[in-house]
């Protein structure tokens, strides 16, 4: 039997944070249904927020990272979860993008573009927060690597 490349199995700790119950995939009825099943769609999400949680990042601490991210954009009223479907920042966690060497690796994504930033300790969540993720401002120091930006 060939191997699943996502076990189902690896998605329900992820349904449960968005809040919904594990099931079976929705047959594709169009985007009505889907809205039905999936809050995101709706929710005014301005940016998002990947903190990579792979291998090597994991080792230089970006669990702690992803957890600061996320209490501090909860503090703020702007995580999108299940406790606040008017959030405007998803935040999850990712795979290795190849920063393994420089990580913990977070990318920030919006209307301008995305930047991925390296070494991002738990000391400079809030700086990533309130200058890229509010104010649309990339933290030039810690930036690595843009994406639909001048520079990339
Ligand atoms: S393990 Fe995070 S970028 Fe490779």
């Amino acid at each position: 039997m060939p191997r699943t490349l996502f076990p189902r199995q690896s998605l329900r700790p992820w349904a449960r944070y968005w809040g919904m119950e594990p099931c079976s995939a929705q047959p594709d009825t169009g985007p009505d249904s889907d809205r039905a099943v999936t809050p995101l769609m709706d929710a005014p999400i301005a940016r998002q927020v990947f903190v990579c949680t792979a291998k090597a990042c994991a080792a230089n601490g970006s669990e702690a990272t992803l957890e600061a991210f996320r209490a501090q954009l909860i503090e703020k009223g702007l995580l999108f979860y299940k406790g606040n479907r008017a959030g405007s920042v998803s935040c999850v966690h990712c795979g290795s993008i190849g920063f393994c060497q420089i990580g913990p690796a977070v990318m920030v994504y919006g209307p301008e573009g995305g930047a991925w930033y390296a070494h991002v300790g738990v000391d400079r969540v809030a700086e990533i927060i309130e200058k890229h993720v509010v104010g649309g401002e990339v933290v030039e120091d810690l930036v690595r690597k843009r994406i639909g930006q001048p520079g990339g």
